[in-house]
């Protein structure tokens, strides 16, 4: 793992948007993307770019059960809002969180995956170590699956929510598996709560009960963290 400690997330979506111009340069066709406060510094850095996506895809990690896309608490109206809706892409790919049948579609996203592998993945990191919303306990091999939310994930999404009993409490989630198949990698984490996390990512053992800690045995994974979130590390 690459680490680099920036002082605030403004700086680490620089250094995050410079990473990715040199895979695009390179010939990077598909983005794995991710939502979350953690990568929207970077988002802004591509949007007030002279960047060209109209020939690359981007297939989300995850998205919530039962939100429409018109509710702004779902991926999908986050990502039109950050980036989309200014740069425009070839293609753009999310879970459907309202699919009637929920295992179809962890199937279609899967072959999804399989056919337009990722060059870039993006990613946050739950204050419990989860990546897209694999928590712990989910096995590295899992494919994209429908997940129950922990119950401290539920509490860390709740000042989203106007009310506790609108928050989901199940999500799609692509699967470890598909996220390590990335060819590159690129996590952002800001703030205390996020310290112990990134400790046992980086020098913990690697075990399922902390799901980001899969990635000490990816080569090429770019860490970017703030002081606060790397306070834990030296
Ligand atoms: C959610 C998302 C993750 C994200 C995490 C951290 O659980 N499913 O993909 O990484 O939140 O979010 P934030 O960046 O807002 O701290």
């Amino acid at each position: 793992m690459k680490i680099f400690k920036v002082s605030n997330s403004l700086e680490g979506g620089k250094v995050a948007f410079d990473l990715l111009k040199e895979k695009l340069a390179a010939g990077a066709q598909t983005l794995g993307l991710a939502t979350g406060s953690s990568p929207i510094e970077f988002y802004k850095q591509i949007v007030a770019s002279d960047l060209d996506f109209s020939d690359i895809r981007s297939i989300n990690l995850d998205e919530y059960v039962g939100l429409s896309p018109e509710n702004d608490q779902s991926y999908d109206y986050f990502m039109r809002q950050h980036l989309f809706n200014a740069k425009p892409f070839k293609e753009t790919f999310l879970p459907n969180g309202l699919a009637e049948d929920l295992e179809a579609e962890t199937k279609r996203y899967d072959s999804l995956i399989e056919t337009y592998p990722i060059d870039l993945q993006i990613l946050g990191i739950g204050r419990n170590g989860h990546i897209g919303f694999n928590e712990p306990g989910t096995p590295f091999d899992a494919k994209t699956q429908v997940v129950d939310l922990a119950e401290n994930t539920i509490q860390a999404n709740a000042r989203f929510f106007e009310r506790a009993e609108d928050v989901p409490r199940q999500a799609l989630s692509m699967g470890i598996s598909a996220i390590m198949s990335a060819k590159a990698i690129i996590l952002m984490a800001y703030g205390a709560e996020k310290a112990d996390a990134i400790y046992g990512m980086i020098h913990g053992e690697v075990t399922p009960d902390l799901p980001a800690s899969v990635l000490q045995t990816h080569p090429e994974v770019y860490v970017i963290v703030d002081e606060a979130a790397a306070s834990k590390l030296d």
